[in-house]
């Protein structure tokens, strides 16, 4: 039975995480839009992992007897001054999601809930993949400049974040 202060945080994160969900498909609009048939593949896969991870959380929380509460999203951004802005954002956003996952890890060890700690294992390990793949991109597309970012684009869209087995 999770303890109400853990059943709240994880469903802070349910949030989170369907928020990324809808973020990630605005920027893929916004990208498509754009003419970056790679990048907005990529970034329409990152939504459906994103919805995935809200789901991982939503089904925890009701298995270990809690109820999970789908919530309001506020509008995410419609558009980027450029690809460099946009990815320089997703960065940010995982970074954020990242510090996210670790105040739940924290209050886990504090609470001595070692199930809930062990469910969130699986969040460590994919933000720090998602973190390094989202940082490549932004490496990549420093050395590549603006004149060959057509190039880049078709490149992208043969890119996915490795994700860590889901249960
Ligand atoms: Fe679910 Fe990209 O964090």
């Amino acid at each position: 039975m999770l303890k109400k202060k853990i059943e709240d945080i994880c469903n802070r994160q349910v949030e989170r995480e369907g928020y990324s969900s809808n973020l990630y498909l605005a920027m893929a609009s916004w990208a498509e839009t754009s003419g970056f048939a790679g990048v907005s593949s990529w970034l329409y896969a990152q939504a459906e992992e994103e919805k995935m991870h809200m789901l991982k959380f939503i089904k925890f929380i009701n298995e270990r007897g809690g109820k999970a509460v789908i919530p309001a999203f506020k509008k995410p951004p419609a558009d980027y001054k450029n690809i460099e802005e946009m990815f320089a954002e997703v960065l940010k956003h995982e970074q954020f999601v990242t510090q996210s996952i670790n105040e739940i890890v924290e209050l886990t060890l504090n609470e001595k809930d070692y199930t809930t700690h062990n469910f969130l294992q699986w969040f460590v390990t994919e933000q720090i993949e998602e973190e390094s793949s989202v940082q490549a991109i932004i490496d990549k597309l420093r050395l590549i400049g603006k004149n060959s970012l057509y190039a880049f684009d078709r490149d992208i869209m043969k890119m996915r974040t490795a994700t860590p087995e889901a249960e």
